[in-house]
């Protein structure tokens, strides 16, 4: 019998149909049991244990009861939680490493406390933080804090509740900034996200790229994937498995993933592959692309994945995150905190990542020498041509060209805005005929094309153009996004819509 139904049974009422309103009522069943059972001196931590001992799925949670003044209890299972803790009248300071500091959380000095699901929410008050595990319980008591484990009922008294045995654990300093928050000069997050890319690319690339100096060859150095490098390479697939823009990300780079690897590369959708179970063997690579690191889709096919026995290798902004922690290994884009629920610099770092990583994985094969070599070369170009990008045009759906005869021409008329992306690469002479296809039939065309090639790209009508820096064909995607983010940002804001909150959408999906 389900939670509910027993609650139901025992006289409770519910005013909605959510999950959530189960749990509080569970809680005073689980109390309410107790007293009647005798046990005047069942504590909250016990109560809080024996609710987590009923509920399944996801969650993070904070319980305040007026049975227990002056205390907070705070847990969570699989949904991200993190304390931060600050003693009062403290600065916080302006470190930038992310180090372990010792937590001595019954110290004399009184303190603070903050609960979030997002180190955004935290970094204006603390950067001292401590990721809460799963099953732990973050117990609050008149100004002091302690951490029990939640050990699936054991040490439970016959007849009574369970005891929660109390871990130590060390804080965490945030690496972010507070001014990374603010939205400084900018009206909006992402339109101040849109314009930070070349220096959050710079950042991403810092370290990374070796060029000329004692080292003659130009080559790539990711720390965190450098002993797994070899187990890679010699893999069978690698499959990246991600959600929304991050998916998207992953997408951008396959061609380069294919090139430079010589090993098969396919796409995920994390809930697709979930809900089709689809094979993953342990002669597999998969790679988790996440900007928060904690979106549960991809958190729980990161577990299926562990459980199949793949190389797990996490890309994700968020230092610390679930995705970050559950992985073999990974690398961390470092593109500084996003607020704007739309990825725009995330994206485009993730992008860089995974074209580095392709060179990591094509290692130093005489073969591919001089394409390697010009990616590097182009990848240090790239913030400078980043530079050019103020445009504001109209929306789109994303087509493939060789799709558009399959059954979207049947769409195309005087009336219909079309966004055509045609900067060179060795796709360029079908995107040309698609282009004639196009005007043929009085589409109202928008062309980004490479610079110089205007000409070329509006022969068979009339068509406005956008001109975009060239760079290496698998870096483009970096330089052509920067338009349509413009687009993306400019028509929303027209519109009066929230840009930095589409309506219906949040920054992380944590539930299923
Ligand atoms: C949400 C956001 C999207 C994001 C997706 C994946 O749906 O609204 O913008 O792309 O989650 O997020 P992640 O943090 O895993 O990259």
């Amino acid at each position: 019998m389900g939670i509910k139904e027993t609650l139901l049974r025992h006289g409770f009422t519910f005013e909605s149909e959510t999950d959530t309103e189960v749990i509080p009522k569970l809680a005073k069943f689980v109390f309410d049991k107790a007293n009647e059972e005798g046990d005047r001196t069942v504590t909250f931590s016990q109560v809080v244990l024996e609710v987590m001992r009923h509920l399944e799925g996801a969650y993070a949670l904070i319980f305040k009861s007026q049975h227990y003044p002056n205390e907070l209890i705070a847990c969570k299972r699989g949904s991200p939680l993190l304390l931060g803790v600050k003693e009062f009248g403290e600065d916080i300071g302006n470190s930038s490493s992310f180090h372990d500091v010792k937590f001595q959380a019954k110290s004399e000095q009184p303190k603070e406390f903050f609960l979030s699901s997002d180190a955004n929410a935290l970094v204006e008050h603390t950067k001292k933080v401590l990721v809460v595990e799963d099953g732990e319980i973050v117990h609050v008591k008149d100004g002091a804090v302690s951490i029990f484990k939640f050990d699936n009922g054991k040490g439970k008294r016959s007849g009574g509740l369970a005891r929660p045995a109390s871990v130590q654990r060390a804080l965490s300093i945030l690496e972010m900034e507070v001014e990374q928050i603010h939205k400084g000069k900018y009206e909006h997050y992402m339109q101040k996200e849109i314009h930070e890319q070349p220096e959050s690319l710079t950042t991403t690339m810092r370290g990374r790229l070796i060029r000329g100096g004692s080292c003659k060859a130009k080559t790539v150095l990711l720390g965190g994937l450098k002993d797994h490098l070899k187990t890679i390479r010699r893999s069978r697939r690698i499959i990246f498995i991600g959600c929304g823009t991050s998916y998207n990300a992953a997408l951008a780079a396959r061609p380069i993933l294919e090139e430079l690897s010589g090993i098969p590369v396919t796409m995920e959708i994390a809930s697709d592959l979930l809900d089709r179970q689809g094979p993953i063997y342990r002669e597999d690579t998969a790679v988790f692309v996440s900007q928060s690191g904690e979106t549960a889709d991809t958190l729980n096919a990161l577990e299926y994945a562990l459980e199949n026995g793949a190389l797990c290798v996490g890309i994700t902004n968020t230092v610390g995150s679930a995705i970050a922690r559950k992985t073999h290994c990974g690398v961390h884009i470092n593109a500084g905190a996003e607020i704007g629920v739309a990825s725009t610099k995330a994206y485009t770092s993730q992008i860089v990542v995974m074209a580095m990583l392709a060179l990591a994985i094509g290692g130093d094969a005489v073969s591919s020498q001089a394409r390697r070599e010009a990616i590097i070369e182009s990848l240090f170009e790239l913030p400078r041509a980043l530079k050019v990008k103020e445009v504001a045009l109209m929306h789109s759906e994303g087509i493939l060209a060789g799709e558009m005869k399959h059954g979207p021409l049947a769409l195309v008329d005087e009336n219909l805005p079309i966004f055509v992306i045609a900067t060179h690469d060795a796709c360029f002479s079908k995107q040309q005929s698609v282009i004639q296809q196009l005007h043929a039939r009085k589409g109202r065309l928008i062309v980004m094309c490479s610079k110089g090639d205007a000409a070329s790209v509006t022969v068979g009508g009339s068509c406005r153009v956008i001109e975009v820096p060239q760079v290496e064909d698998c870096l483009q995607p970096v330089i052509n996004i920067v338009p349509l983010q413009l687009l993306a940002y400019h028509l929303t804001v027209l519109r009066g819509f929230n840009v930095d909150q589409p309506r219906n959408l949040a920054k992380s999906v944590t539930t299923e």
